[in-house]
């Protein structure tokens, strides 16, 4: 499209997700010859919180040159070129004249083109996205082409607070302009798990409880809350990656086929299982703080404040029931962690074990693992014959067919999340992000067990020590369901 002006708008671009994540993506794409070519970034701030930011030269040199340096491939001239496309406007929302001031740089920057179009990227705290919104719907809204506006958990802290955002949203925006983001939509082997299982039309199958003990979806980071105490504390690991990352994992390993791949309908399909999950039992449910939370600086300002110390889990395992045929008594078994021992983030399936009386006598359980991250791959663990003349036909061992992604397609890189999401949002494309009800399903699922961990019974987490498995605890409820531990592989 080259008769028309795009305008990508990021509200708090002096922000650390913004210099992190969104202005890497869009070099990222840049680099790939993936952004329209009349395209303008437009960096927006408000000067309270950045002062040392001023205009265009000092948002390149002290917050952008860094980030976008660390990226992979470049060389000057893409350094340059992406500069080219960039603006630095400060706006502050309470004052509206600042805003319209914005919109009149959007109009100079697109000539006289037919149309406009514009993404409005809120990388803001979430008590600013309604007033945001409604500024801009009021004084920044192209009137010649479309607008699109993306918004980034944490939606709330409970489904009463998300729905209370999306109401003040709705006011201003239609459904279809909003892009509520999960970038582990956007992971190479999430978008994977609809082909691996509708594509292989045998392999689907085995997804059943008549083959599955058990569904295991594990997020396991290695590093602590480092410099984001502030906000991790109010939030918990419950809200900041197992209701809505994880959540968004388990519904695609769980839904049925949707009815095409159009992203209402794979969307439907996916709200149909969400209605299927029972709520998290309390008991089904552990909770845990690594050792040495208490210390972070930030932690220890808040704890002062608020008289007692932090309860905030950084890690928790819990235990979820599908009421439906396919997975009548399976049970979803989500961990997630930080400070745990491995930086990893995958999908095993557990099979379940043969009978001891069948042909090959009792043998381990069978397993379709999809390792989101690091290194993505998917690899099945069968049972095979162990190769040579004296070995019998009992003699059977565990083996496994392995696809590693980036052997198999040379990948010199897997893109980021972002980059496609934010790729997602300029072509209209709404498959990777959350629709409204999704995100009313998944906090039906989690709100009890916040309410009964956090108010009745203000339930303490269990300590474990930094780089370990997490708290034993989380072990015994896990073996307690007779289900086999596994270390990495
Ligand atoms: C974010 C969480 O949404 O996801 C962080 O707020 C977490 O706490 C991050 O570290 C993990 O994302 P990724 O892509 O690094 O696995």
């Amino acid at each position: 499209d080259k008769e028309n002006h795009y305008a990508f708008v990021v509200l708090g671009a002096a922000g650390d997700l913004a210099k992190k994540k969104t202005f890497p993506s869009l070099f990222q794409l840049h680099m790939g010859r993936l952004l329209p070519g009349n395209m303008h970034i437009i960096g927006v701030d408000n000067p309270q919180f950045h002062k040392d930011v001023t205009n265009v030269t000092d948002f390149w040199d002290q917050r952008l040159r860094e980030h976008l340096e660390k990226q992979k491939g470049w060389v000057n001239e893409d350094l340059e070129s992406f500069k080219e496309r960039l603006h630095y406007v400060q706006v502050q929302l309470d004052q509206p004249d600042t805003v319209v001031a914005l919109d009149r740089h959007l109009r100079s920057l697109a000539e006289d083109r037919p149309k406009e179009h514009r993404v409005f990227y809120l990388a803001l705290p979430p008590f600013l996205f309604a007033k945001a919104v409604e500024n801009l719907r009021e004084r920044c809204w192209s009137q010649s082409g479309w607008n699109r506006v993306i918004v980034e958990k944490p939606f709330g802290k409970n489904g009463t607070q998300a729905a209370e955002l999306t109401d003040s949203l709705k006011k201003y925006l239609d459904e279809k302009e909003i892009f509520r983001m999960d970038h582990y939509l956007a992971k190479t082997l999430v978008l994977n798990l609809l082909t691996l299982r509708f594509a292989n039309r045998e392999l689907g199958h085995l997804f059943h409880c008549h083959h599955v003990a058990n569904v295991r979806i594990t997020f396991k980071e290695a590093i602590g809350v480092e410099g984001r105490a502030g906000y991790f504390d109010g939030y918990g690991i419950i809200r900041d990656i197992m209701q809505n990352h994880l959540m968004q994992v388990l519904t695609l390993v769980a839904m049925e086929a949707p009815a095409t791949l159009e992203a209402e309908d794979v969307r439907d399909e996916k709200v149909k299982v969400l209605k299927q999950i029972r709520p998290i039992a309390p008991r089904d449910c552990v909770i845990g703080q690594y050792e040495g939370y208490q210390l972070d600086p930030d932690i220890q300002a808040i704890n002062r404040k608020r008289g007692y110390p932090s309860r905030s889990p950084t890690f928790a395992v819990a235990v979820m029931y599908l009421d439906n045929e396919r997975w009548s008594g399976v049970p979803f078994i989500m961990k997630a962690g930080k400070g745990l021992e491995v930086h990893q983030t995958i999908v095993r399936i557990q099979f379940k074990k043969a009978p001891p009386n069948s042909l090959f006598g009792e043998q381990p359980q069978n397993e379709l693992v999809i390792r989101i991250q690091p290194n993505e791959a998917i690899y099945y663990k069968i049972l095979a014959k162990m190769p040579g003349l004296t070995q019998q036909a009992r003699d059977v061992e565990q083996t496994v067919l392995d696809l590693d992604l980036k052997k198999r397609f040379e990948l010199r890189r897997t893109p980021e999340a972002y980059e496609k999401l934010i790729h997602d949002v300029i072509q209209g494309e709404s498959h990777n992000f959350v629709r409204k009800d999704e995100l009313e399903q998944a906090w039906r699922i989690f709100d009890p067990l916040l309410t009964t961990l956090e108010e009745e019974e203000k339930r303490v987490p269990e300590t474990y020590s930094l780089g370990s498995r997490g708290p034993l605890k989380a072990d015994m409820l896990i073996d307690r369901m007779g289900f086999r531990r596994y270390t990495v592989t």
